[in-house]
């Protein structure tokens, strides 16, 4: 129950998908209101800071959930769904992954390359050292501009590919009614099949 079988996930696959949506969907939110804000307020330095740590906590987790993905293959879509969709749903899954590690990097590049060498505390606690910026980028205000605008680029791509994905999930679930949704809620029963007759087959 804790692994994925070919029907279903598991717990842990379960509970990376849920959490880290919950955070990133947070820091979606919180990234856009701080921005807004002025530099010069004592409170806008302290949002920056939890959304810089709760960033390192999203890339951490990311790095854990891609190993464990390695680990345990995903179970096969429906029988019943078109080829174009199974290869749509692939793409976007791994769209997905790519930018829960696009964006927490070019974060932590965008705070290495930016002149006012601000550190970054987790949590108030452990300092994280800034990365390397190759001196190709030019200064370091423009480097620091690069990936601010990358970041956010990154943060609009996952917005559409999440529209994308929740609208994918919600059809599924009320039209198709194939259980795609039901299995990323809760593990496939212990006789194997979920709630499904085609589940298990292989893509
Ligand atoms: C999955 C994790 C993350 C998400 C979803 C996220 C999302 C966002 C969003 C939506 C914005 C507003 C962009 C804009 O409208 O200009 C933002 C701004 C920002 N993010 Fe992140 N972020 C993440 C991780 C990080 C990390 C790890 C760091 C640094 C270590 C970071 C540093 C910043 C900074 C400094 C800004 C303000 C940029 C400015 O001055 O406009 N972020 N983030
Ligand atoms: C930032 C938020 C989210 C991210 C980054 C995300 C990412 C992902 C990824 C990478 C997978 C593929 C898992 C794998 O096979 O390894 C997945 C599967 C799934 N997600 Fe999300 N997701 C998010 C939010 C949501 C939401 C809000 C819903 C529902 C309304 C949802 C529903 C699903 C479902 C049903 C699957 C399973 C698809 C299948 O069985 O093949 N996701 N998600």
């Amino acid at each position: 129950m804790l692994r994925n079988s070919s029907s279903g996930y598991g717990w842990v696959a379960i509970a990376f998908h849920w959490t880290m949506a919950l955070m990133i969907i947070a820091m979606l939110a919180l990234g856009m209101y701080m921005h807004r804000l002025p530099l010069t307020d004592p409170g806008t330095f302290a949002l920056f800071q939890l959304h810089k740590s709760i960033g390192f906590v999203i890339l951490g987790l990311a790095i854990f959930r891609l190993i464990w993905r390695f680990a345990n293959p995903s179970p096969a879509l429906p029988s019943a769904m078109p080829a174009w969709e199974k290869a749509a749903a692939h793409l976007g899954h791994i769209g997905l992954y790519a930018l829960i590690f696009a964006i927490p990097l070019t974060g932590w590049l965008m705070v290495s390359a930016s002149p006012w060498n601000i550190p970054t505390l987790l949590f108030g606690a452990v300092n994280v050292p800034h990365l390397p910026v190759p001196a190709a980028l030019g200064t370091k205000a423009e480097a620091e501009t690069l990936f601010k605008d990358l970041h956010e680029l990154f943060a609009w791509l996952l917005i559409l590919l999440l529209v994308a994905h929740v609208g994918a999930a919600l059809k599924h679930h009320f039209l198709a009614r194939d259980g795609v949704l039901v299995r990323m809620l809760r593990p496939a029963s212990r006789t194997g099949a979920q709630d499904r007759p085609d589940a298990g087959q292989r893509v």
